[in-house]
């Protein structure tokens, strides 16, 4: 494990309080998937190796149907291993199925049937590394571990953005920068990873790919924050580690993450220092792919003049005029939404168009509406500082002539929006 490093906080108090906050919120939000019912190690062993390599959407049949065929520790140790091949067809990574097979032999033999209580004992199972390990062990039987995956790795690198800038010196200086100069200039955290020796060894790495690897600064960062908050943590092993892995997989995603639904997004630096667009830049995305976003565009029209907003807390177009909008990931989570646009009269979707900027692949939905009923202030819900304590900040209106649109709004999605008939109502 990486040497930890002392994070000077104002005693555990603020991380506490976040964590009862993630806690609460996992035990509303938590998608109800059936490794997380009826947990058995065995279950769990089995989902989290799976998990290393695909997403959960696309675990499921494959996990379900596994299952179904080696029910128990005993049923996979005895099976034919090209029959457990053949289970795991499609999920890819096939060493992972063959060492999860001894992994069940070696318990049947050496444990009694049951995964070791101790971690020495759960590393020293074939292909079982400390991610593995770790898991299994906070999730079926509550121990303390801390894991640290590419989710947990992302959310504790946006929530302790300054902490790792101050910790790391000159090295992080270059995260200080603004957001402007960010989308050019990666910062520290943002940085492609030195081709350092990993830290992990082969075992870990067959588990993990590279990424548990702490020889890369940000990695031993996150690792040693995961190893502080598990230590001081109110809730339940399992329920920190899942809450943490959850929030990553469903709202601190790579790319454009929805804060607007983040439950401790008051206390994360990324996003108290810049918003949305600093955090979509921490840590630096795995791959050039693009990210798919929704944007929903609303079109409100009153005689020969459209409704703009400028808001600074959008996450696209930040400051500029643009129409009342919503901004979905591509899974439908929200990510940005003006809070008029749920009192807009019955909205008619008019059309929809495909348009890239940045680092993003957006479907631009158009909506208009005939009548406004909201007049007067408009306020962004994705407003930075959550809480009762600092007020939203205010969305700038403007009723713009129709004739002066370009004038205020020269992004080309304009343009291609009223070649799609936006204005024709
Ligand atoms: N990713 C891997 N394991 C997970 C879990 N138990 N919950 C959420 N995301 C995960």
């Amino acid at each position: 494990m990486a040497k930890k490093k002392t994070v000077q906080r104002k005693g555990g108090r603020p991380w506490q309080q976040m964590l009862l906050q993630l806690g609460q919120w996992y035990a509303q939000n938590a998608r109800p998937l059936p490794f997380r019912t009826n947990v058995h190690w065995y279950r769990t062993l089995v989902s989290e190796v799976m998990l290393q390599q695909t997403r959960v959407q696309a675990m499921l049949p494959a996990y379900e149907k596994f299952l179904h065929r080696f029910p128990d520790v005993s049923a996979l140790a005895q099976a034919p291993e090209s029959e457990v091949m053949e289970r795991w067809a499609g999920l890819g990574y096939y060493n992972r199925a063959r060492n999860l097979q001894k992994t069940a032999q070696a318990i049947l033999t050496h444990h009694r049937g049951n995964f070791p209580e101790s971690m020495d004992e759960a590393l020293a199972l074939p292909g079982i590394g400390p991610y593995t390990a770790s898991a299994v062990l906070s999730i079926a039987y509550e121990r303390p571990h801390h894991v640290l995956d590419g989710n947990v790795h992302r959310v504790l690198g946006r929530l302790f953005l300054d902490d790792f800038r101050s910790q790391n010196g000159e090295q992080a200086q270059n995260a200080s920068v603004s957001t402007s100069e960010q989308q050019q200039k990666p910062s520290a955290l943002t940085r492609k990873q030195q081709p350092t020796a990993p830290a992990s060894t082969k075992k870990q790495q067959e588990n993990n790919g590279s990424s548990e690897s702490t020889a890369d600064p940000t990695r031993a960062f996150t690792d040693g924050m995961a190893a502080a908050l598990m230590e001081s943590s109110p809730l339940a092993p399992s329920e920190h580690n899942q809450a943490l892995m959850e929030l990553g997989a469903t709202i601190c995603v790579s790319g454009l993450p929805g804060c607007l639904d983040c439950p401790v997004r008051a206390h994360c630096q990324a996003f108290n220092s810049g918003g949305p667009e600093l955090a979509a830049r921490i840590p630096a995305r795995q791959s050039a792919r693009k990210q798919d976003l929704l944007l929903q565009t609303y079109w409100i029209r009153t005689g020969d003049t459209l409704l703009l907003l400028s808001s600074s807390d959008r996450p696209l177009f930040r400051k500029d005029w643009f129409f009342p909008c919503r901004i979905l990931s591509a899974e439908g989570h929200p990510i940005y939404e003006d809070s008029e646009t749920s009192l807009f009269d019955t909205p008619t979707l008019r059309g929809h168009f495909a348009h890239s900027i940045m680092n993003y692949r957006i479907k631009v939905e158009i909506y208009q509406c005939k009548s406004q009923i909201v007049r007067g202030g408009s306020r962004g819900k994705a407003a930075r500082g959550s809480g009762s304590d600092r007020a939203h900040s205010k969305a700038d209106r403007l009723e713009a002539p129709i004739a002066e649109l370009n004038r205020h709004c020269p992004s080309s999605i304009v343009k291609k929006a009223i070649s799609k008939g936006a204005l024709d109502f």
